[in-house]
This record gives structure tokens, sequence and C-alpha cells, in this order.
């Protein structure tokens, strides 16, 4: 039990006490953990904290105007954008095994992150969101390779070569807790209640061979379907809506599921459209629901839900002719599908 305002006081003074005048560079991911936490900084410190966001060019539509609208104009948070991913298609070119990919993608985002960072002089500090369940993880308690894969999220390492001090303020909190108070900090609702989303990004959704064009087309097949999740209310059954809080129940399908996204078949097939032929790409759609994603259950969205979005994609996104819903569980199915 805990009273947020107490709380934000306590670690502002905290952070001020540990950092003093010197300044503190911070990689924001768009996900949840960094964002908080260069929220919180940003309110300790102001413009000591430079945050730094790099764009991989594997991120979802509209993602980096979204962070920047975020932090630089709404919040007043220094934050240096870094279009990266001229430099990431061009080592993931020709790359096709899935583990091979996300060793590129990470070790490439370490050298983009440090030398910006590099740029930084003045910085003495390394803010990382690292939460409870990393540190615990970090500790070897966790779930086998889970350090592994969460590694190129937390930069590991970087401090050292960087020489830099960490700064870790929500290291004692867990994930809703994280989540409170980034709502507390003034980020939006629907941006700290987001699914997660793995730091390799579209680099694992599109299998095989990444390419920009492939990355195009599933953002925008990507996004249709979230919108139509976060459009579509769940009516709740009346013996259950009687005596409950309102709310109590999720309100719509994007936070009834746990992780949804599309993911990109570089295979073609035939369809029609108006009097011609087309021969296009495949996108899947995967929607999960899971308490601790070890073990998940594909979620049974309404068909008229599936429909509309299979509709809007193969109208809207040119270059998709088929959309399929992948009904494998967790296991022997992963997740994501590299
Ligand atoms: P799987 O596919 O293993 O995914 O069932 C379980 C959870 O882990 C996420 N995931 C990753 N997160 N880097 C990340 O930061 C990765 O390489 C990675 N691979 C999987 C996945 O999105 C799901 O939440």
């Amino acid at each position: 039990d805990w009273n947020m305002p107490d709380y934000i006081a306590e670690a502002v003074e905290a952070i001020r006490a540990q950092v003093g005048k010197e300044e503190v560079i911070l990689g924001l991911s768009g996900g949840v953990d960094s964002s908080v936490a260069a929220a919180l900084i940003h309110r300790a410190i102001g413009d000591q904290l430079t945050c730094v966001f790099v764009d991989h060019g594997l991120l979802r539509l509209n993602e980096g105007k979204m962070v920047m609208d975020m932090f630089a104009k709404n919040l007043g948070v220094k934050v240096i954008q870094v279009d990266a991913s001229e430099q990431f298609m061009g080592k993931l070119a020709g790359v096709t095994d899935p583990e091979a990919k996300r060793k590129i993608i990470g070790a490439e985002f370490v050298e983009v992150f440090q030398r910006e960072a590099g740029r930084l002089t003045n910085a003495r500090w390394l803010a990382q969101g690292t939460i409870y369940p990393d540190v615990i993880e970090s500790a070897g308690k966790g779930k086998k390779g889970a350090h592994t894969i969460k590694s190129h999220h937390n930069v590991g390492g970087l401090p050292e070569t960087l020489n830099l001090k960490l700064l870790e303020p929500l290291r004692e909190l867990f994930k809703d807790e994280v989540r409170e108070l980034g709502v507390a900090l003034g980020l939006p609702h629907d941006m700290v209640y987001r699914h997660p989303f793995p730091g390799p990004g579209l680099g694992v959704r599109i299998l095989g061979e990444v390419k920009r064009e492939y990355a195009d087309l599933l953002r925008r097949a990507d996004a249709i379907f979230i919108e139509e999740l976060r459009n579509t209310a769940i009516p709740l059954p009346a013996e259950l809506a009687e005596g409950r809080e309102v709310g109590y129940f999720h309100k719509n399908w994007y936070d009834a599921t746990s992780q949804a996204f599309a993911v990109f078949l570089p295979v073609k097939s035939v369809g029609v459209m108006g009097d011609g032929r087309t021969y296009e790409y495949v996108v899947a759609l995967r929607a999960v629901q899971t308490q601790d994603f070890m073990t998940a259950h594909w979620a049974h969205l309404p068909h008229d839900l599936l429909g509309r979005v299979s509709n809007r994609i193969i109208n809207e996104v040119r270059g998709i002719n088929r959309v399929v819903y992948d009904i494998s569980g967790k296991p022997p199915a992963t997740i994501e599908w590299e």
C-alpha cells in the first residue's frame, strides 16, 4: 500500500541527492519502463537529463512521432532522436536466421547508443528503466535465457564502456507500480498500459530477411489490427455486470489481450481485386492471453472483429492480399513467430 504523491516526492529527492548537479543520459525505447524512468528523472532534475531515442526502422507506425510528442513536446524533455534505420537495414541485409537477426539488432543498438552518448561529454550517469523483476532475472533466478532476451533492452555493459555511473530509479518497483507511477507523472494512460514490444521490434515479426518494404507494409497492417482491437468494446454479460464497479472488466479487446500484433510472411499468394488477379504477400494476426508470457492461449477474438481487420488490411494496404489468424497456443508455439 503506497501513497503516490509521497512516493514521487521521495523518489525525486533521492534522484537529486544521488546525481547532484551532474548530467544524466537515458535510452528511450518507447516502452513503458524507460518512459516512466525518463518522466521521473525529468521531474527530479529537468534539463540535466538528456534522452536518446534510437529508431532502428523496426518500430511500429508513428512510434517516433509518438515518443517525440510525448516527451519533447508535452513534457519538455530533451530528446535526441536518431534515425539509424539505414544502418540497421544495411547490417540485416541477407540475414534470415532469427537469433542472428537479434544479435545484429542488439549489437547495432549498443553501437548507435554509444556513439550518441559519447557526444554528450558532460554526462556522468546512465539511467535505465530496470524494474524489480529485471533485477530478479539478472540475479539468475529467472527463466533460462530471460536475461539474454532482454539484455539489449537494458543495454547491458554500457556503463563500463562509457565510464558512467548507473541510475535505476525503478529498481524496486513491480510492473503495475511502474504503470501507476507513469500515469501519476502525466504519461498518457494508453501509453502506460501498452502491450509489451520486443527490443528487436518488427525485426522478429518479418520472417526471414528484413527489408524496408516489408517493414512498411507490416507497420500499416499492424496499426489497423491494433486500432480495431482498441475500438471494439466487449459487452459485459448482464449477470456479471450487476453490482460490479464500472470498468472492473476489460473494456475493449486491446485491454483483454496480453499481446497482439501482425506478422509479415514473405510468401505470395493469388487473389482477385476488381477485374484483376493479384499476387501479393500474407499477413498473420497474433493475439494472446497470458499471465506470465511463459505459456499463453490464443485469444478467441470475435469473427466480425477479425473480418473487419482482414477487410481493412487488404483494402488499405496494397501489397497484402491475404490475412490469416494464428490459433496456436504456447507451448508448443511461441508468442512471436521468430
Ligand atoms: P516468446 O515468443 O518467446 O515471447 O513466446 C515471450 C515474450 O518475450 C518477448 N520477446 C522478446 N522481448 N527481445 C525482447 O525484448 C526479444 O528478442 C524477444 N523475443 C521475445 C515477446 O514479445 C513476448 O512478450
